[in-house]
Parts: C-alpha cells; structure tokens; sequence
C-alpha cells in the first residue's frame, strides 16, 4: 500500500515524501455505545489500512490529496477547516501543533490511500485521523507513543471536526496488535491485550449510515440527561453513566422514564456483558462469548434503538444456521455485523446470503476478519 500512496504524492506535488504511516480500521467485538459513557470495549484492528505519506509544505500551509479523488485541498489549517475529509487532517495539525509535534513552519503535504471501506461502520475515519498523527509526527522527529496518537487523533475529530466519537476507534487504530482483541477500559484507558483466533466473518449490508452521527449525538444527549438525572435522585458522585452498579438496576429503572431508561439499561448491561466477554474470551470459551454478542445486538436493537433491518436480518439468519455469536458492530443503523463461526461455515454463509436476497433483493459482502496490527511507520521511499 505505500507504493500507491508515495506515487500519488510524488504525481500531486513533484517530490518525494519524507515519512510515511498506516492504520487499521477496526471491528468491535462486543461494549457498544459504552466508549463515551466510561466503559469498556473490546476492539480488533482489522487488514484494512489507510496510508498516509507526508512531507514539508509552506509555512502554515496543508496541502492534502486522496486517492478517493476530489480536488486537492490547500488551506491554512490555523484559520480554516474545509467540509469533508481534509477536516480531519487539518484537525490533525492543530492537534500535533498543541502537543508540539509539528515540523518547524507547520507545513505539511500529505497523501492519503486506503482500502478501509467509508460508511460502513469499520471507523475510516480514525485510520484517516491515526495514521496522518504518525506519519506527521515522524515527519517532525517527535516521538509520541501510540496513546499520545490516539489522544491526538480523538481530539482532532472530537474537538475539531465536531463527531462526538467516544475514544474507542483511535485508540484501537492507534494500540492494535496481531491476533489480539483490546480490552479498553475508557474512563481509565487501562487497556489489556486477549487473544483471539477465533474464526470471524464480516457481513457489510451495504447501507450507509450518513444519518448516524446525528442519531449517535442524540444518543450521547440522552445518556447525558440520564446521568444528570441520577446524580440529582441517587447518586451525586456519578460521572459516568457506565460505572452505575448492575445490582442497582431496579433503582435506575425506577428514577428513568423512557426513552432514557432503555438508553441507560443498554449501557449498564453492555458494560458487564463487555467485561465478561473478555474473561469468557481469554479462556477460550467461545460458545458462551458468542452467546454475551447475541445478547447485546438485542440490547442494542431493543434498548439502544440503533439496529436497522439489514443488521437484524443477518443476525438473526447467523443464529438459525448455528453461529455461535452475531451482532451489529460500531455506531449501527446500518453498516456492517459481525458473526463468530464455530463449524458449518459454509451453511451460515449460504443462510445469510439466502436470507438476505430474500428481503433485499441483493448479496450482502461478507469478508474474513483477522486480528491485525494496529499503526506502524512506513518506507517513504
Ligand atoms: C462510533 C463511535 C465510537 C463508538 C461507537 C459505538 O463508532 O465512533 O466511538 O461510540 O460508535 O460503540
């Protein structure tokens, strides 16, 4: 990937790059919607990648182009933000510029190729933002380390380009490892590496969900409102809405009126169901894993409201074939599940396909996932 990636910038800017980064895009194995309300998730990086190569431009000056097409941007990245992609880099910039990791003038021309798909749930957008972080920072010979990255590449899309994301995807693009799930705790950012081998198939519906940022910040409203509330009836020292204890269930219940007490149930379980997944999953017990991700896409269709019909129509074709597990992954409403294979691979690959032609009309693409590596410095040349 870095040969098509060190030839676009060579073609758009005459020179050679001089540093040169990459990034995965990411599944979500189970501990969705918890990422913003302080729980854990557990993330694999996925083959995917995003390349960015880099090297100096005019003082102040970004000048980026992608092989997604689209004019190249130019803009001062201190007084502006384009729409679009070349947000994210500039909110890159601005970021690397606070933590002092720029090269000397702060300009810098980058070039961007990926095969991560856009729109389908797998986070391009944090490929994007992760691997322009390390390609630029070691453009300016700063060393960060792969938090330090993934703090950079959060505020940059949180603070800059205005997605209020919660931690998960950067910090997955940024510490991934081969063959290995990452348990992220996100109040904390304690983190622990589990492996997994297990045997994953991606199903991409092929529905976009361009609406799902706003359903995703409407979301992020309603789990605020339902810790404001809390801490007003219950339990003043609350800060995050996941650290609600499972055995005071019945009290939440209680003080919440829907739609916010499903939103809160959703996230209270999830949390417990994520961390035990991750014990269930360093032991090996895969059944009784993939049993924790059916529950959850039903707490997340149910209580979460952020299923879609192509998601349930995979999900529930996986289980009647014997799947051990399936659910949606990422924010939802579209976008792609994931669906744990035990034996009889082929059957539940037919049975997807078959039930979802029928209710579409069309074949979903389903892919293998392996856990892979997360960013990694590239040759420039
Ligand atoms: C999106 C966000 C993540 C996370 C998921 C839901 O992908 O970018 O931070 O909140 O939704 O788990």
């Amino acid at each position: 990937m870095p040969h098509a990636a060190i030839a676009l910038f060579q073609k758009t800017f005459g020179v050679a790059p001089r540093a040169a980064a990459s990034a995965p895009g990411r599944v979500n194995l189970i501990g969705e919607h918890t990422d913003y309300n302080g729980g854990p998730v557990l993330p694999i990086a996925i083959a995917e990648r995003t390349t960015a190569v880099v090297g100096a431009a005019e003082d102040g000056l970004l000048e980026a182009v992608s092989s997604n097409g689209g004019a190249v941007v130019r803009m001062g990245w201190q007084e502006e933000l384009p729409a679009g992609w070349g947000a994210y880099v500039g909110g890159v910039l601005r970021e690397l510029w606070a933590a002092e990791a720029l090269p000397p003038g702060g300009g810098v021309r980058v070039a961007v190729t990926s095969d991560v798909p856009v729109g389908a749930g797998l986070s391009s957008s944090a490929a994007l933002t992760v691997s322009t972080a390390k390609a630029v920072a070691e453009l300016a010979g700063a060393k960060l380390n792969g938090r330090q990255i993934a703090g950079v590449a959060f505020r940059a899309e949180q603070d800059h380009v205005g997605v209020r994301c919660g931690v998960m995807d950067q910090t997955i693009a940024a510490l991934g490892k081969t063959g290995h799930a990452l348990l992220l705790e996100c109040a904390s950012l304690e983190v622990k590496q589990i492996p997994f081998r297990a045997r994953l198939l991606l199903v991409n519906t092929g529905t976009r969900h361009d609406l799902a940022t706003g359903a995703l910040n409407e979301r992020r409203v309603e789990c605020e409102a339902a810790v404001k509330q809390l801490k007003i009836e219950l339990l003043p020292e609350l800060v995050w809405l996941a650290s609600w204890p499972a055995e005071w269930l019945p009290r939440l219940k209680r003080a919440l009126k829907d739609p916010i007490r499903s939103r809160a149930v959703h996230v209270v379980g999830e949390t417990a169901r994520t961390r035990f997944g991750a014990q269930l999953l360093s032991q090996g017990k895969l059944k009784a894993f993939g049993a924790l991700m059916y529950e959850s896409h039903e707490s997340c269709r149910r209580l979460y409201q952020c299923s879609a019909p192509e998601l349930d129509t995979v999900v529930h074709a996986a289980k009647r074939a014997g799947a051990l597990g399936a659910r949606l992954t990422g924010a939802g409403w579209g976008g792609a599940a994931i669906v744990l294979v035990g034996k009889g691979e082929k059957k539940i690959v037919d049975a997807i396909k078959r039930a979802f032609v029928k209710a579409y009309g069309r074949e979903p693409a389903i892919s293998d996932v392996k856990a892979s590596a997360g960013a990694r410095p590239e040759k420039a040349g």
